[in-house]
């Protein structure tokens, strides 16, 4: 890819990510604010081991930009399971599980609509949505892989998921919960 087609290809990418946000927002998942603060934990996260890892500027920017995407696949959960106040029954748990897969899928839709795969940046866009629920100890989902098995942006984005979720979590906001 020349530099100028690459860099057509990621302002489509960035503008594919803008309109799934905007998606995301139309259906009240969780709020514009989660989305902007979990992003900024990431990013602040990524940042703060690059240079433990060896992670350069442009991974850490890059987890900035996806990391508001990792839940898009709840567009395709029900409302009465994605706005339940409180807990979910075993198997209402297993569809809200597939947000995961779901989310998958649009990206590979997003990402193929503009003959995109192949591009570096993909893999990252992918990761953020494929491995944000997994857990250090495996007994996260939807692969349930451990540690260091785990891609890195996807430690990341879970770690400034749950951050939010914990640090801006009030009785009456019940619903900004991680699952
Ligand atoms: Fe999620
Ligand atoms: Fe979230």
């Amino acid at each position: 890819m020349t530099l100028s087609t690459e860099m057509t290809a990621l302002r489509t990418v960035v503008a594919s990510v803008e309109m799934a946000k905007e998606l995301t927002n139309l259906r009240d998942l969780e709020t514009g604010a989660h989305i902007e603060r979990m992003a900024r934990y990431s990013r602040v996260i990524a940042k703060g081991m690059a240079s433990k890892i060896g992670l350069i500027d442009e991974f850490v920017e890059h987890v900035y930009l996806f990391a508001p995407l990792h839940d898009i696949g709840k567009i395709g959960i029900p409302d009465k399971i994605l706005l339940k106040e409180g807990r979910l029954d075993p198997d209402e748990k297993k569809i809200m599980q597939t947000h995961v897969k779901k989310g998958i899928e649009i990206i590979e839709k997003i990402l193929g609509d503009f003959n995109l795969q192949q591009l570096a940046k993909s893999k990252v866009m992918r990761n953020v949505v494929a491995f944000h629920h997994e857990l250090m100890d495996d007994s996260g989902y939807r692969k349930g892989i451990k540690g260091e098995a785990i891609p890195i942006e996807g430690r990341v984005v879970t770690m400034g998921d749950v951050l939010d979720a914990l640090v801006s979590s009030w009785p009456y906001k019940s619903r900004l919960v991680f699952r």
